[in-house]
């Protein structure tokens, strides 16, 4: 199981040693939150203000809470990410934003909040190469998971029968406690149980320990 690091619980304050703690983390990706304040009511510091992280040696993993998608997948292009994925809830062109995402050489996620429908998405889902299962509404850091196993299983099933080559990634209030939930899922975020802490690596080192 990878593990993708969310910084949003510490974007306000970014400096040289939390970064120095991400790098050193030996988490597999770097998880980028972007919340444009419509989507979501919050808003995430602008573009400048994450410079620091792009020469990290980490891949990136964007996570799009916007309604202007093409807009932000041309901002952010300058991060070379690996995964850029969007909201299926309020999205008018979902065939278009998997075009734009596709055209810009990064590979395409497509994520629903806890309480949106699997149907939603089910059309897509020759066409994407990551599901993007949130485990609290998109949003904010910190908050409690919401069980969502039931999901996974159902997402790995399609994929199995269909030969579908997407992976599964679960997204909030994912600690020690409940990662072992998690176990067929390809791809975990976690925010707060590792930035809360002094050193970011032996937490993300705590977690490999339970799900290998
Ligand atoms: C919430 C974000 C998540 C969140 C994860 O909208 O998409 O990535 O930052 O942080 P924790 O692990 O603190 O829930
Ligand atoms: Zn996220």
């Amino acid at each position: 199981m990878k593990i993708a690091l969310s910084y949003l619980s510490v974007i306000h304050s970014l400096d040289e040693k939390t970064v120095e703690n991400i790098k050193n983390s030996s988490a597999d990706y770097l998880h980028m939150d972007i919340m444009d304040g419509e989507f979501v009511p919050n808003k995430t510091v602008d573009i400048s203000s994450l410079e620091m992280f792009k020469d990290l040696p980490l891949r990136k993993d964007i996570h799009l809470m916007v309604e202007d998608v093409s807009f932000y997948v041309s901002l952010y292009q300058r991060f070379s990410p690996t995964y850029i994925t969007f909201h299926i809830e309020g999205c008018l062109d979902v065939k278009k934003n998997i075009e734009t995402i596709r055209s810009s050489s990064s590979k395409v996620g497509i994520a629903l909040n806890p309480f949106t429908d699997l149907e939603t998405i089910k059309p897509y889902l020759p066409f994407v190469d990551l599901v993007l299962v949130m485990s609290v509404e998109a949003g904010e850091g910190g908050k409690s998971f919401i069980d969502i196993t039931d999901k996974i299983q159902t997402l790995k099933k399609i994929r199995e029968e269909n030969n579908f080559s997407y992976i599964i990634e679960v997204d909030g209030g994912i600690k020690d406690t409940n990662i072992a939930l998690l176990k067929d899922a390809d791809m975990v975020v976690v925010g707060s149980f590792i930035t809360n802490a002094l050193s970011y690596k032996e937490q993300v080192e705590k977690l490999k320990k339970i799900v290998g």
